[in-house]
């Protein structure tokens, strides 16, 4: 018997009886753990052996390039996702993954349709463009207006004035990805407000050959919404130099970007159920989805494929803990996170039973180890997990997991893990047609897969589920059942 039942009991008890909730941690005895953790160094040895070294070797890249190569990108909404998603359940059932099936939800559809940009004022240069998820067109007859260029949306403000009925164009500098992103994400409606007609933001990167990054952009409820796109740096830059030059800049805009209604997609599940306790799951994810530029081979393909490798990896070694590995490939993270937000809506009346959620989305490059999210009595436990990796040298834990996908787990309190990966040139290929497979490295992911398939092994073949305070979050559910 768990040492978790008693509290788990007590906990509901108190939940129901007098709706409050309370935060326990258990506490956790380091040397029982080790010795635990001690005893699983051997299937870890095995894990690096096959996927580095063994007969695993380059298999995850391998797998990836044929689905990429096959579909190519997989933009929600689409037809080309729902055949991807049929052929990885294909691909999982012919792996003898077990429970292979997909879950339902509804997903935006927005389509690009054609979409084009030329400067005509000072001089004519066509620019290189990509609209932004859910904009709406221009309509047949384009738009063609002055243009003001600024810099911050501070200057936007001061110089509102001069806003109604021109194209805004932000030439924000880069100041890293979480900043910068938000001149692309409220840059329309921050126009708009003033009376601007269209924006143009320049791309989120912080290196760029004249690639255009595409990505999504919120409108603001309530407010007027104008057609917007990523242009390039060169261009951004080279639209302010002019206009600091006090030169005139005319730009015709034409996009035929619409917003179709929802369609049905699904997540893709693949499972190796426990031995011992198969309703406890530990969850490796990555989303299949990707913008409708290049291949979507590093955003999320690694992701996705290095998940898959998990359990593959454990599966081809005959390996199965005591808890569930599930692998789950997200549908539509590219708009909003909306698979995963399904899949969490369907599933959290069984929050206690997640053991950790585990998202690899932002590269996989080299790793380093991974990113934990937990309460401290569960990183003591993750750090010790993570010396397995030593052998890969990917043996350290960070702190604050990251990941759209797995944020409402972690928020309703269950333990979280990122890769951690050597993701310095991220960016640079970032929502644009140079995501392909030519980023990708079978050596990189060789070792992303060990990292994720040790991690995950190791964690659900502990004795106990990691500690976490996983019903604070959740009493108002378990109270109306
Ligand atoms: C891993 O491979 C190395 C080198 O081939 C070998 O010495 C070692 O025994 C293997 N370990 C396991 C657990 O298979
Ligand atoms: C795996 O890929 C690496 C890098 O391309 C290559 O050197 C190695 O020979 C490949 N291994 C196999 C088994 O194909
Ligand atoms: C705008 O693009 C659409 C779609 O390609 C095209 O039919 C239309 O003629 C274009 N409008 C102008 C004014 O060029
Ligand atoms: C571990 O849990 C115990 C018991 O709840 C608590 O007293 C202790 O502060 C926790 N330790 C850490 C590092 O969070
Ligand atoms: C780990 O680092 C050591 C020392 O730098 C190096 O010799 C070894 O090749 C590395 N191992 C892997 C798998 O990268
Ligand atoms: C992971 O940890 C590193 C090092 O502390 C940090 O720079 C990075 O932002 C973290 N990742 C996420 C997704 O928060
Ligand atoms: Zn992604």
């Amino acid at each position: 018997m768990s040492m978790m039942t008693l509290p788990i009991i007590m906990h509901v008890w108190f939940t129901v009886l007098v709706s409050v909730s309370f935060a326990y941690h258990n506490d956790v005895d380091i040397n029982k753990v080790r010795k635990e953790i001690d005893a699983l160094k051997g299937d870890a040895e095995k894990i690096i052996n096959l996927s580095v070294y063994g007969a695993a070797q380059n298999q995850s890249y391998n797998r990836l390039a044929e689905l990429t190569d096959k579909f190519g990108y997989r933009l929600a909404g689409s037809q080309t996702l729902e055949d991807a998603i049929d052929y990885m359940l294909d691909q999982l059932k012919a792996d003898g993954l077990e429970n292979v099936h997909g879950e339902e939800a509804m997903v935006p559809h927005w389509v690009r349709g054609d979409e084009s940009a030329v400067m005509l004022l000072p001089r004519r240069h066509p620019l290189p463009m990509l609209g932004l998820g859910y904009s709406i067109g221009t309509g047949p007859r384009g738009i063609l207006a002055d243009v003001i260029i600024v810099k911050t949306f501070d200057e936007l403000e001061a110089r509102a004035s001069e806003v109604p009925g021109k194209i805004v164009v932000y030439n924000q500098d880069y100041k890293g990805y979480g900043i910068s992103v938000a001149y692309r994400s409220q840059g329309a409606s921050r126009a708009a407000k003033l009376g601007a007609v269209a924006s143009l933001i320049r791309s989120v990167t912080p290196l760029s050959v004249d690639s255009p990054h595409t990505g999504m952009q919120s409108y603001e409820s309530g407010v007027k919404k104008i057609p917007t796109a990523c242009i390039t740096v060169e261009d951004a830059e080279m639209m302010w130099r002019m206009s600091q030059r006090g030169e005139r800049i005319q730009i015709f805009l034409n996009m035929s970007a619409e917003n179709l209604p929802d369609k049905m997609s699904r997540n893709t599940v693949a499972e190796i159920k426990g031995s011992l306790y198969p309703e406890q799951v530990v969850l490796v994810s990555g989303h299949l989805d990707s913008w409708d530029v290049g291949q979507g081979a590093m955003d999320d393909g690694g992701g996705a494929f290095i998940s898959w490798q998990a359990l593959s990896l454990v599966k081809q070694l005959g390996l199965r803990p005591k808890r569930t590995l599930r692998m789950v490939l997200w549908t539509a993270e590219e708009f909003g996170g909306i698979g995963s937000q399904s899949y969490y809506q369907n599933h959290k009346k069984n929050v206690k039973n997640f053991d950790l959620v585990m998202e690899s989305d932002i590269g996989t490059f080299t790793p380093t180890g991974i990113n934990f999210t937990g309460n401290g009595n569960a990183s003591k436990i993750m750090t010790e997990v993570l010396k397995l990796l030593s052998p890969i040298n990917a043996s350290t834990l960070y702190g604050n997991a990251g990941g759209e996908d797995i944020a409402p787990w972690m928020s309703a309190g269950v333990p979280g893990a990122s890769l951690n990966n050597d993701n310095d040139k991220y960016f640079y290929f970032h929502h644009t047609n140079g995501d392909t497979m030519t980023v990708q490295d079978p050596v990189a992911m060789n070792l992303c897969s060990a990292v994720w398939a040790v991690t995950a092994y190791t964690v659900a073949n502990l004795d106990d589920i990691l500690p976490g305070d996983r019903y604070v979050n959740y009493n108002i559910k378990l109270t109306q059942h």
